[in-house]
Parts: structure tokens; C-alpha cells; sequence
């Protein structure tokens, strides 16, 4: 069932229910130690690895990683490809790893222009986790939010022509019923590393009431202490989805 923090006012918890992550300074992290872009994105795929576990262990249900954005094909070829090949490695060697450890794997995002074998493997690895349900990690490939919001409209189009004569009837939770993440609530923190401080089209609806981390830190650097930090700096806000701080002040 879908609870959307604009529909429904969600419940705060001291970890946050749904992360999303955008995994940003790969590229610096290497450049920064006179290596190839490239090296960067191996040991990010660590770092990836090290997230997973890390909230596991202190109860995320929902983690989502943005792996590859519609707008990362304008890179060079070279890193494109690098990219492409270490997800296919990853899949391949950590699927049965996610299994044991109660993994639910999903892949959102236009998957129409990857290679079929990686469409394969993708399929497979969502298949062979669909009955985990320790976390349910997401990863946000060739994924955009505007993409999204137009994909779920065309499927909502698809599914109610009639609404088109009568858009009136159009509502929030119909629309977000057709995003490609309508399984998980909306994301409770944000953490973008690397030093910018952007949504680059991430999850563009779903963020609408979502604390906004920003972390200084490259990607490869960020471990199990600085998600603990980001979880620290979440206690500390105050979440009041349009309402006054009196209304949601926590009794003594
Ligand atoms: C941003 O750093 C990172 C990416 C565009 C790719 C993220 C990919 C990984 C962490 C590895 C693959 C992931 C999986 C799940 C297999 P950047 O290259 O933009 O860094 P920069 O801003 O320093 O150039």
C-alpha cells in the first residue's frame, strides 16, 4: 500500500524508514589520487556494499541508490561502458550474497537501452529476492524523475482514457499509484555526498518532504560512521509536513 507523505502523514522514527542516496564523487575521489575516474567507481561499488550492510543493521527498510542517471550516457564512452560492465559484475557476484542476506533487490529507471544480458540479469536478480524482506534495496538506473512522472502518466492514461475527458478527477494518489517506486513510501532522508548540493533529477515527486542531507565526503569515503552521522542530523529535525511545531511537538 502506498503512503505518501503528502497524502498521509507518516509516523518519524528514529532511523529513517526509506533512504535514498545520490552517490556522488567518484570521479573526484580518484582524480584526487592521481587514478583513472574509473578506479573511483570500482571502490564505489564497495562503498555501495557498506551502505547495504550498514542499514541492514540499524533497520532501514527501504534503501534507494541512484547508480546511473538518464543524463550520465553524456560521459565518455570509456566511463560509460566501465559502468555498465561493473554493474553486470555485480550483479553477478552479489546476488546470492543478497539472498542470505534478505535482500530484496528492485532496478527502477528506462531500461530499454541496456544490453540484453544486463536486462537478464536484472530480471533474474529481482526474481530470485522477490521473497526477501529484510531491506529492499532499490537501484535508480538510467533513472530520471521526469521521466518517471511521464511514464507513470502514460500508464495512467493507458489504465483510465476516460480521465482525459474529465481531468478534474485526477489526484495525487492516482498518479503516484503508476510511479515506478509506488511499492516503498516516500524517501524519510535524502544524503547526497560529494559536495554539491542538488536533487539532479532524482526522485523528483517523491522528495517533496524529504530532509535534504548534504555530506562533504566522495562517495568511496562514506562509510557506516558518516550514515550514522546523517541519522543523527535526521533525530534532530523537526517533521512537520505543513503542520505547526505545536501541532506535531512530542509529549514529555
Ligand atoms: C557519481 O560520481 C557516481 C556515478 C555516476 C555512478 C555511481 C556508480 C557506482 C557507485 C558504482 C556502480 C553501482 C552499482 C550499484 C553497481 P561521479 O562520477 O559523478 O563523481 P565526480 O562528481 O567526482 O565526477
Amino acid at each position: 500500500m502506498l503512503s505518501s507523505t503528502t497524502l498521509a502523514v507518516p509516523v518519524c522514527t528514529d532511523v529513517p524508514r526509506h533512504l535514498a542516496i545520490i552517490m556522488d564523487g567518484n570521479g573526484r575521489w580518484a582524480t584526487k589520487r592521481f587514478l583513472p575516474r574509473t578506479a573511483g567507481h570500482i571502490r564505489g561499488v564497495q562503498a555501495v556494499r557498506r551502505a547495504v550492510e550498514t542499514c541492514g543493521k540499524l533497520g532501514v527498510e527501504y534503501l534507494t541508490l541512484f547508480a546511473f542517471s538518464s543524463e550520465n550516457w553524456r560521459r565518455p564512452k570509456d566511463e560509460v561502458s566501465l559502468l555498465m560492465r561493473l554493474f553486470i559484475q555485480t550483479l553477478e557476484k552479489e546476488v546470492t550474497k543478497l539472498e542470505q542476506q534478505g535482500v530484496r533487490l528492485r532496478i527502477v529507471g528506462d531500461l530499454s537501452p541496456f544490453e540484453p544480458r544486463l536486462r537478464e540479469l536484472i530480471r533474474s536478480a529481482e526474481q530470485r529476492t522477490e521473497h526477501n524482506n529484510a531491506l529492499n534495496l532499490t537501484i535508480a538506473a538510467n533513472y530520471g524523475g521526469r521521466w518517471d512522472i511521464l511514464q507513470a502518466m502514460r500508464r495512467l492514461l493507458l489504465a483510465h482514457p476516460d480521465l482525459a475527458n474529465n481531468p478534474d478527477a485526477l489526484d495525487e494518489s492516482l498518479l503516484s499509484e503508476h510511479l515506478s517506486m509506488a511499492y516503498a513510501p516516500e524517501p524519510d532522508l535524502f544524503i547526497r555526498t560529494g559536495g554539491e548540493q542538488r536533487i539532479s533529477n532524482f526522485l523528483v515527486w517523491q522528495l517533496a518532504y524529504t530532509e535534504l542531507y548534504f555530506s562533504d565526503e566522495y562517495w568511496p569515503d562514506f562509510g557506516a560512521p558518516e550514515i550514522e552521522a546523517a541519522f543523527e542530523w535526521y533525530r534532530t529535525r523537526e517533521r512537520r509536513f505543513g503542520r505547526t511545531s505545536a501541532q506535531v511537538a512530542k509529549p514529555i
